[in-house]
């Protein structure tokens, strides 16, 4: 394994066997019918090749966000062999250093660059805007350019389906969720959460506790803490650790794992984990640009394209939710659901949708208000 040094672009010699075969499989739908480029008759020299960086927020041990980033990168760098070369640097905080680090992989020849933060969106327009020859991809943001490109997984998909299982399984009838950064895609999600608990039990009620960071397990932990003590059992989190599984597994209670697959850090109080499987979009953008054919674009793939999975759902769920979880994957992935299907009421009475409308895009991305039945305000709300 190659050794891995904070903010410094550290090139990928060697590939695990093991970690390639603990990935999801990858989902094919939304591949180009096109081929690759062609493959050349012999290993291309190391010039040649297609120089790909990826720029992580938290240590790539994160067991969540950065860790199934991390997945993937590998999984490229097994698929397309010696027609790339990949590498990145962990732990970048969302600041001008951030802007450094993807002027740095510019400069080492990197001509494709993911920056896997929301946080970084104003850095990547500062870093394209001078790099007009490098092809930058941006998680979770909405400002694109001629060679930024903004894509995401439909992390509420897997939030609603993990929300089922939270339904069925809590007694206090009061579940919670540890949120990171106010965004709109983070609101999506606590509210996803909690619409699927409450298609178990319209009477189900949510707390939310803000930490305000992506990462940082000793804050996540007091966060979850102090949910337990609010009166939930189970909980969900949007931010990057396991700590809040890790916390419910001390104090007895429910949680679930997000964007990696966390049973092994609480196998008592893992209820299910909500899975971003990146392979499929990024090797999909790595064969557009060895083609010639990249394009700037918004990209938005979930469980119909094999990009969003709950996996791991614990023994002890009742088979009833199982059955009612996989109803809603199948409906995802034939269209036939929508997990924004009004009539929803917001948490001040107000309709937001309509029965039987199904909130677009732009509906979802807008999301700034709390669902019925959740206690409190979305910071910074009106
Ligand atoms: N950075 C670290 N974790 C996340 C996440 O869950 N969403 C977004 N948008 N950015 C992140």
């Amino acid at each position: 394994m190659q050794t891995v040094r904070k903010r410094s672009v550290i090139k990928l010699i060697g590939l695990s066997a093991l970690s390639v075969a603990a990935l999801t499989a990858c989902g094919k739908k939304e591949e180009p019918a096109a081929p690759a480029a062609p493959a050349p008759a012999a290993a291309a020299p190391a010039g040649d090749k297609l120089k790909v960086s990826f720029m992580y927020v938290s240590p790539i041990g994160d067991g969540g966000w950065t860790f199934q980033h991390e997945l993937a990168r590998k999984a490229i760098a097994q698929k397309f062999g010696d027609k790339i070369e990949t590498s990145m640097v962990e732990s970048v905080p969302e600041s001008a250093d951030a802007e450094r680090v993807l002027r740095d992989m510019a400069g080492q020849g990197n001509k494709l660059i993911f920056a896997t933060s929301f946080g970084y969106q104003e850095f990547v327009q500062k870093a394209a805007a001078d790099l007009p020859n490098v092809k930058f991809e941006h998680a979770t943001g909405y400002k694109q350019a001629d060679n930024v490109a903004v894509y995401d997984s439909k992390t509420f998909e897997g939030a609603y389906l993990a929300g089922i299982v939270a339904g069925s399984m809590t007694k206090t009838k009061t579940v919670g969720v540890v949120a990171s950064v106010p965004i709109p895609e983070v609101v999506r999600n606590i509210n996803s959460f909690v619409l699927g608990a409450q298609s178990v039990d319209p009477s189900i009620q949510a707390k939310v506790v803000w930490v305000n960071e992506w990462f940082a397990p000793p804050k996540e932990s007091e966060a979850a803490t102090s949910l337990i003590n609010g009166g939930v059992d189970v909980m969900y989190q949007n931010t990057n650790s396991p700590a809040v599984l890790k916390t419910a597994e001390e104090r007895g209670v429910y949680a679930f794992g997000k964007d990696g697959d966390m049973s092994a850090f609480a196998p008592k109080a893992h209820l299910g984990s909500a899975v971003i499987d990146w392979t499929p979009y990024y090797s999909k953008v790595v064969e557009d640009t060895l083609a010639g054919k990249w394009q700037s674009g918004n990209f938005w793939w979930g469980v119909k394209e094999g990009a969003m999975d709950l996996v791991k759902i614990a023994d002890q769920v009742p088979q009833e939710a199982k059955d009612k979880v996989e109803k809603a994957k199948q409906g995802l992935k034939d269209g036939s659901f929508a997990v924004w299907t009004g009539p929803i009421l917001d948490n001040k009475g107000q309709e937001v949708l309509a029965s039987g409308v199904v909130g677009d895009d732009a509906f979802l991305r807008g999301i700034n208000f709390y669902v019925k039945g959740i206690e409190g305000a979305v910071p910074g709300a009106k």
